[in-house]
């Protein structure tokens, strides 16, 4: 958990493999002295979130509705999508000091990715994202939309977002990648980008493309992801004696689907601009894109297939340490709430869950 009485610090963007530092950027959300601890909520009705491909007019009215009036908020305002972005880069790019830091190391800053912490972290920070999404337009049974970018249909940046006239456009994107252009899920480069350069696959049509990611996902989910560590990342444990023992460290190594197709969509989506490739292509700025949301829900996604693959079952890890481990958001009416991982472990218990669609990597085995 983050050391909240330790306040927040601006934050350090990196840029590749954590080399290029830049200006520290103002990242701190507000803060407020009273936390609440997160209560899970009574479930009515699970709402399902439908792939942003397959969306109808209802939906895409009143879901840019929500994000009209997320945008709107004045930027001091918890709620506000200026707001939603700093929590992400607060998380990840070192503003805050982590609790019970390593003993030689009381200053030890916290990061969420490339740990086990990565998927627990995004699906809390969806979950309130998408809570004060619906209370913008009282609808509690609002579901936001998830970028199917596993199946075919979803392998392009799907149609919604690239309507420069609409509040879930962002201009800081790369126009190269825009539709029909095809991801590939092994880089995040484009189809486009891959010709120049003379990749050759098998076969370089839209098909061998399609082929290629789905393969890719299948080793990703299935093959090497057997493991909790090796689907959830490595163990970023609070309280160790030394920094350098394994585990005391931000970031010991990300699982299969983080390192690989989470990367890839990030670094399909930011903007050619180099070093920091905003704003998907950076962790600081990557929240203020809301594309970044609709990716990490089928991120998310992924964990809840995961735990139903067939075969051998696969297990969350059941160690106190991480059932525990904290963060703290803001909820649709304002409140600092801290949420820990035990009580995400389960979409249903919170009141949602995802449209059921066919998964072709299933029967994608390379
Ligand atoms: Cu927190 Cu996809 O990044």
């Amino acid at each position: 958990a983050p050391d909240f009485s330790r306040g927040c610090s601006d934050a350090i963007p990196v840029a590749g493999a954590g080399t290029i530092i830049g200006d520290p950027v103002p990242c701190c959300p507000p803060t407020s002295i009273k936390i609440r601890d997160f209560e899970l909520p009574r479930v009515r009705k699970i709402r399902y979130r439908p792939p942003a491909h397959l969306v109808d007019c209802n939906y895409l009215y009143k879901f840019e509705l929500a994000m009209e009036r997320m945008r709107a908020l004045p930027d001091d305002d918890p709620r506000s999508l200026f707001q939603q972005a700093r929590i992400h880069c607060a998380y990840c790019n070192e503003a805050y000091i982590q609790k019970e830091p390593p003993l030689d190391n009381p200053d030890q800053k916290l990061k969420v990715h490339f740990s086990c912490l990565f998927f627990p972290f995004h699906r809390m920070y969806l979950y309130f994202y998408e809570r004060i999404l619906g209370d913008l337009i009282d609808d509690p049974d609002f579901a936001m939309p998830f970028w199917n970018w596993d199946s075919p249909c979803g392998m392009t940046m799907p149609e919604m977002y690239v309507d420069p006239a609409s509040p879930l456009y962002d201009e800081n994107r790369n126009v190269d990648h825009q539709p029909p252009n095809l991801v590939d899920l092994n880089d995040g480069i484009g189809t486009n980008e891959l010709k120049e350069r003379g990749i050759v696959f098998d076969d370089l049509s839209r098909r061998g493309q399609i082929k290629t990611n789905l393969s890719l996902m299948y080793s990703e989910m299935v093959r090497r992801s057997k493991k909790a560590t090796s689907f959830h990342g490595k163990k970023y444990r609070a309280g160790c004696k030394f920094e350098a023992d394994q585990g005391c460290r931000p970031e010991p190594g990300g699982g299969a689907v983080e390192n690989g197709s989470h990367i890839a969509i990030h670094k399909f989506v930011g903007a050619k601009r180099p070093p920091f490739n905003e704003d998907m292509g950076n962790f600081y700025s990557a929240g203020r894109d809301p594309l970044f949301y609709a990716h990490h829900a089928n991120v998310d996604r992924m964990w809840n297939i995961w735990k139903t693959l067939p075969g051998k079952k696969r297990r969350d890890f059941s160690d106190r340490d991480w059932l525990d481990s904290s963060f703290l958001f803001y909820d649709e009416k304002k409140n600092l709430v801290r949420a820990k991982v035990w009580q995400f472990l389960d979409t249903e218990t919170l009141g949602y869950g995802y449209q059921n669609v066919d998964i072709p990597w299933l029967r994608s085995r390379p």
